[in-house]
């Protein structure tokens, strides 16, 4: 038996969803807690599988975690064990970022190597670099990164090759436990790195400079509790923004700082959507024809990577020849093919995607690859014409919350199931 999502698309979206805490925001800032004894609590949780892996680890180690839908309070009084095994590095690839506060905490960590995934080779090395330049005693065996600091970390210079969103977390986390001062120049400006530094300074840290790509961590020898708020999710609200153009619909999307958005604020507004921000808001509205456009993946204020996916579905029904050329993993065209199924036209050459715009896609079953595929998948799923069935759903359940609910409210027709061999029964959404 296997579930899949179905979805009964031809329906122009309208409404306002409220999007969550955003994932990725999350995961760093829940990792911060290895860094105290105290206990912080964090508000704005989102409900997915990557946030129930990552407390699972910080549990490993020693947390005591309590849960209430929306908040999350946890405190690490003591550490336990320092080791990140294979199968949760292996479902959840940040839990390698707790490499940098095991061992500023505990002087010692054992994690797997992350390894590939679906969307590229992903390598850690810059994390390990940064780190050795930190003192830390780096061996990689079997696929097992053995870091020892008996003496702590010290205090470096650190210069990042590309700004490394997972790399960056890592040295804000170490060097904010490690007295003196650390610098990472080349480092991410995205608004999660933002979020982090701003939750280390409530902790009685001090970073200076996130944000830009120059960011200085004046190291403590301790740090205490806190209580935060996860920002909201700017992919998630991407994707309902998405959502809403292929279907020539109009949607608001709420909980988010449009300038979380970047670069991507530009191309829809180059698609010739109707957009408009507010505090805590964009929403966009169709103004019939959908343009076709040229973007790059960048690191932030750039287009985000991670809407990548999303965006070439709601291209597949532009009018005219879009491009998109992926520069931040070189493996992530996946979703293409099975877009492709649905009827689009979508040729990928490397890292370059050139997408001829059709007038109407068409339900097929189709197979999601990773999180973002799978938002792809629901976005030409809700504008197709027919029943699309989502095989994999379990990469939705780690990106977007209340998926089924939140589309059902815009007016999109989607449910879980269950397949077994015989036939399709309905299972609930
Ligand atoms: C994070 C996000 C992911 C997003 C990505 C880029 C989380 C949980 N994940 O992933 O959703 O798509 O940022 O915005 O927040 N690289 C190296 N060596 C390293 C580290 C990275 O070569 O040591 C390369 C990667 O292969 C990739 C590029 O740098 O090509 C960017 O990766 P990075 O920013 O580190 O992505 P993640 O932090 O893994």
């Amino acid at each position: 038996m296997s579930e899949f999502i179905e979805v009964i698309g031809g329906s122009p979206l309208s409404g306002t969803v409220t999007v969550g805490g955003a994932k990725n925001g999350a995961l760093p800032m829940l990792m911060a807690s290895i860094l105290t004894a105290e206990q912080i609590q964090y508000d704005n949780v989102p409900n997915l599988e990557d946030i129930n892996l990552t407390v699972h680890l910080l549990e490993q180690f020693g947390a005591r975690v309590e849960y209430v839908p929306g908040t999350l309070k946890v405190s690490v009084p003591e550490l336990v064990a320092t080791e990140a095994s294979y199968s949760l590095v292996k479902a959840l690839r940040a839990s390698f970022w707790v490499l940098g506060p095991l061992l500023a905490r505990g002087g010692a960590a054992r994690v797997a190597l992350p390894g590939g995934d679906i969307i590229g080779a992903r390598p850690v090395d810059m994390h390990v670099a940064a780190l050795s330049q930190m003192g830390a005693d780096i061996k990689v065996k079997h696929g097992v990164v053995y870091a020892t600091a008996p003496d702590g970390l010290r205090p470096a210079r650190i210069q990042l090759r590309s700004p490394s969103v997972g790399a960056t977390h890592q040295v804000i986390m170490a060097a904010a436990l490690t007295r003196g001062i650390t610098t990472i120049e080349g480092a991410a400006r995205e608004p999660e790195v933002v979020a982090l530094a701003d939750l280390i300074n409530s902790m009685g840290g001090h970073v200076e400079g996130a944000g830009t790509s120059s960011i200085t961590i004046f190291g403590k020898e301790s740090l205490g509790g806190a209580h935060v708020r996860v920002l909201g999710d700017r992919i998630e609200a991407g994707t309902y923004l998405l959502a809403a153009a292929a279907t020539r619909g109009s949607v608001k999307a709420q909980g988010i700082n449009p300038a979380h958005l970047g670069g991507f604020l530009d191309v829809l507004a180059d698609m010739g959507l109707s957009v408009e921000c507010g505090d805590d808001y964009v929403s966009v509205a169709s103004r019939g024809t959908l343009k076709a456009v040229s973007v790059s993946t960048a690191p932030f204020p750039g287009l985000a990577t991670d809407l990548q996916a999303p965006l070439m579905a709601t291209l597949s029904l532009a009018e005219g020849t879009s491009r998109i050329e992926e520069n931040i993993f070189e493996g992530r065209f996946g979703h293409a093919s099975e877009l492709c199924r649905m009827g689009a036209k979508i040729e990928v050459s490397e890292r370059t995607a050139i997408i001829h715009g059709v007038e109407r896609l068409t339900g097929a079953p189709v197979e999601a690859f990773d999180i973002r595929a799978a938002a792809a998948l629901v976005i030409g799923g809700v504008a197709a014409e027919g029943v699309t069935h989502i095989f994999e759903p379990q990469h939705i359940r780690r990106g977007y919350e209340y998926l089924e609910a939140k589309f059902s409210k815009l007016g999109a027709h989607l449910c879980c199931r269950v397949a077994d061999a015989e036939d399709f029964s309905f299972a609930g959404c």
